[in-house]
């Protein structure tokens, strides 16, 4: 069958590795792609966004299956879409409908959706321009520090932790009434601090029935010992070493089952990936967001665990009967290092001449922000590639990645040569 996956990071490249070994896939399209995923498939310059670029596209290429990797088109309705054009319903897409994608796309619907099913999440009120003063009163009723999250997409930005409270009266107004995060921070949540170890839960679902994946922790600040800015991930670790047997069955028995089930009772369509944030407070997890597509770095640790098909697996999702697919994980650890452009994720530059990416044995390299320039591999982004390797434990492992990123150069690469730190 000839795929299409949506997206141009090291998620999509991951991906794109892993369906292109399935021997049911004969042909695989990634739109747009980086320089990664070139090397394996063929890149469309097509936004994933475009709609009818997209469409055209399928139609074109007679495409049978369409992988979402990032959350905006999901967002924008790209389920909904297929699902309501004669021409394209019949084809499956990997993915949340639009009214699931509210579940990442709008912190205030994802907290309604978390109260209604009694699944466990940190105490909120969530305030517009027009009641900015009643959020800076219920701010005096918090203990510091206090969590101010914008309510739409901010490409990962929108989420603050104040300690002081004047600070926080301040920026709660310059988000909804100085619009700091555009129409993303028009409506504001406002939320109780959770103190706790953050982890991440990944699951498939088909709508009906569910897969836990693998688990992983990614490093999300550019410092090493997590200081300095946020970053999309700096490296990630699979499986978490502390969450133990009776942690994950909290987190299914409390969390994933009942978020499967609350689909099911409020009628949303959801054949895809959810990602939950949670913080683990004395052995209580807690949610702190969805995520409706899959994590990145995460998915470079993840997906090279996954031993089954994953085309299988997709094909499984569309057709629920993802409750009778046998999932095979691989037992050793897999661990992954980013490589990024000096001053990420404030100012970068691009187009600096990556070198050595030959010599890299014993890894895997998944291309994040890269794009061909002749001959040569260029930067073309902040988080520029990604090293996967496996080891029988995460040390193992992340010492093979830093032994072949030694062998790579650009113009003011960096990278943190500490991930995984608090694991040991
Ligand atoms: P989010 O986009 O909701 O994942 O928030 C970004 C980051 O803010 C998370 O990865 C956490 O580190 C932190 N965070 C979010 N909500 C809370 C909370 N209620 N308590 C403590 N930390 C939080
Ligand atoms: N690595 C975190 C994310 O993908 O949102």
């Amino acid at each position: 069958m000839t795929i299409l996956l949506l997206g141009s990071g090291g998620r999509e490249h991951a991906f794109a590795w892993k369906m292109i070994q399935s021997p049911l896939c004969e042909k695989l399209f990634v739109a747009p792609g980086n320089a990664g995923t070139a090397s394996i498939a063929e890149n469309v310059a097509i936004a994933p966004t475009d709609f009818e670029a997209v469409k055209a596209l399928v139609l074109k290429e007679n495409i049978s299956l369409v992988v979402v990797g990032p959350e905006d088109p999901l967002v924008k309705g790209i389920y909904d879409y297929f699902k309501n054009d004669e021409s394209l319903k019949h084809i499956p897409v990997i993915g949340p409908s639009k009214l699931g994608a509210q579940l990442e796309g709008s912190k205030e619907f994802a907290k309604e959706f978390l109260i209604k099913h009694n699944i466990p999440t940190a105490a909120y009120d969530s305030f517009t321009a027009a009641t900015v003063e009643q959020g800076c009163e219920f701010l005096e009723t918090l203990q510091p520090p206090y969590v101010l999250k914008a309510d739409g997409l901010a490409a990962g930005k929108g989420v603050l932790i104040i300690h002081d409270l004047e600070e926080a009266k301040t920026e709660l107004r310059n988000m909804l009434v100085h619009e700091k995060f555009g129409a993303a921070s028009s409506k504001v949540v406002i939320e109780e601090f959770l103190d706790g170890i953050e982890l991440s839960c990944f699951v498939l679902t088909d709508g009906k029935s569910y897969k836990i994946l693998p688990t992983a922790k990614d490093y999300k600040r550019i410092g090493e010992g997590d200081t300095g800015l946020n970053t999309g991930g700096m490296g990630a670790v699979s499986p978490v070493p502390y969450v133990d047997a009776v942690l994950m069955e909290k987190i299914e028995t409390r969390i994933v089952k009942p978020t499967i089930e609350g689909f099911q009772k409020d009628g949303i369509e959801y054949k895809g990936f959810v990602f939950i944030g949670l913080i683990n407070v004395k052995n209580e997890p807690i949610v702190i967001e969805y995520n409706v597509r899959m994590g990145d770095p995460e998915t470079e640790v993840v997906i090279p665990r996954l031993k089954s098909d994953l085309v299988e697996l997709f094909l499984s999702v569309a057709d629920q009967k993802l409750d009778s697919f046998e999932l095979e994980v691989d037992p050793r650890s897999a661990t992954t290092i980013m490589v990024v452009s000096g001053g990420y994720p404030e100012e970068f530059e691009k187009g600096k001449v990556i070198t050595g990416l030959e010599n890299i044995t014993n890894s895997i390299v998944f291309h994040a922000g890269t794009k061909l320039d002749n001959e040569n591999v260029v930067s073309n982004g902040g988080r520029v590639l990604t090293i996967t390797s496996y080891g029988d434990d995460f040390q193992q492992a992340i010492k093979k990645s830093y032994q072949n990123i030694d062998k790579l150069n650009f113009d003011k690469m960096y990278f943190r040569k500490d991930i995984g730190f608090d694991l040991i």
